[in-house]
């Protein structure tokens, strides 16, 4: 791909633009050089899922091979939202739910995924190793076994057991709004929210890398005391996750069943591919979602996360509070995303 701005480029254009004070990206923008490698992930614990992809990134790997590594971080982490150590489902099961998606359309999921750490791994396995794109339950348990995924314990993990035990106690399935990863109790605490009630926010991240081609990535535990067997966006293609090399690149975080309703993240593609920014493809995406029951969305939260070709990116949301994560070369930092009720 031609024009790319890679690290090298990058300190020439430094260079070059420091007496007149004009910033390499401002550069790179008008000459419509991709800003490259680049990752985002949905909320603020996607620093540290980032930092890892950006490992592979930096050393000009491939944006697959860092989707999966940043997302195998926080899978390693004891967390709400995401990996083993997340909420169960009201029978006190921890379900899991991943996808991936490349820069050839290729793409692989899993979900209800029972006992095994990397859901993420196992979702990259199904892609490139069978001819389907998306396993479920026992299924996908039995082909992560067959392909050397060690089966864990049936142990929720502390907090998840607190969790569970409160939720027991009156088993109201009301989604709370907002989950952040609050930074006075480490980056993937367990059960982060203000009145301390559990509920879940999905780990999705995209990367381009110093070729331009882009790939994504989606993991999660899924709503918090969700019906047994119940599938979310975060497994879904489409829902969840979206690249297209030649466009873009879109995931979601929140209520997973408003996102798949409107197929939200091929959406999103889609409105860039009409020449919207990033934002403003997410913003139209989630405007989907109100206009459909305007009272219902003021309950509950959706935010999608998109990037272009160009290595521009934006994000938008319901609900106040939604944050994502950048790592380039020019930055490495929290934004927060616009949204439709304060
Ligand atoms: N967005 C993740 C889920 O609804 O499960």
């Amino acid at each position: 791909m031609a024009g790319i701005l890679d690290r090298r480029k990058f300190l020439h254009l430094s260079a070059l633009s420091a007496p007149i004070l004009v910033s390499p990206k401002s550069i790179a923008n008008a000459y419509n050089i991709p800003v490259v490698p680049i990752v985002i992930s949905t909320w603020d614990a996607g620093m540290e899922v980032n930092a890892e992809a950006w490992k592979i990134l930096s050393a000009n790997g491939k944006s697959i091979d860092a989707i999966e590594a940043g997302a195998r971080q926080i899978e390693d982490t004891i967390n709400c939202c995401v990996g083993l150590g997340g909420n169960p489902d009201r029978d006190g099961i921890v379900t899991l739910d991943a996808c991936i998606m490349d820069e050839h359309s290729n793409c692989g999921a899993v979900a209800g995924l029972e006992r095994i750490k990397h859901p993420i791994s196992v979702a990259r396995k199904v892609m490139e190793t069978t001819p389907h794109v998306l396993l479920v339950g026992n299924g996908a348990q039995q082909f992560a076994i067959e392909n050397g995924f060690p089966m864990e314990p049936a142990k929720l993990s502390d907090s998840a057991e607190k969790a569970y035990k409160d939720w027991l106690s009156n088993t109201k399935y009301e989604p709370v709004i907002n989950v952040e990863n609050k930074k006075n109790n480490g980056p993937s605490a367990p059960n982060f929210f203000p009145d301390g009630t559990p509920n879940h926010d999905t780990m999705g991240l995209l990367a381009m890398d110093s070729k331009g081609n882009l790939s994504g990535g989606v993991t999660t535990s899924g709503m918090a005391f969700k019906l047994h067997g119940r599938v979310g966006d975060s497994a879904i293609i489409g829902a969840g996750l979206f690249v297209d090399n030649e466009v873009g690149a879109a995931t979601s975080s929140g209520v997973g069943e408003e996102v798949i309703r409107i197929s939200g993240t091929h959406l999103v593609v889609e409105f860039m591919r009409q020449g919207n920014s990033p934002k403003l493809a997410c913003k139209k995406a989630v405007e989907r979602i109100v206009k459909r029951d305007r009272q219902k969305a003021k309950t509950l939260q959706v935010g999608f996360l998109a990037m272009n070709k160009k290595g521009e990116y934006g994000a938008y949301a319901i609900q106040k509070g939604f944050v994502f994560s950048v790592k380039s070369n020019h930055e490495n930092r929290i934004h927060d995303a616009e949204y439709v009720f304060g």
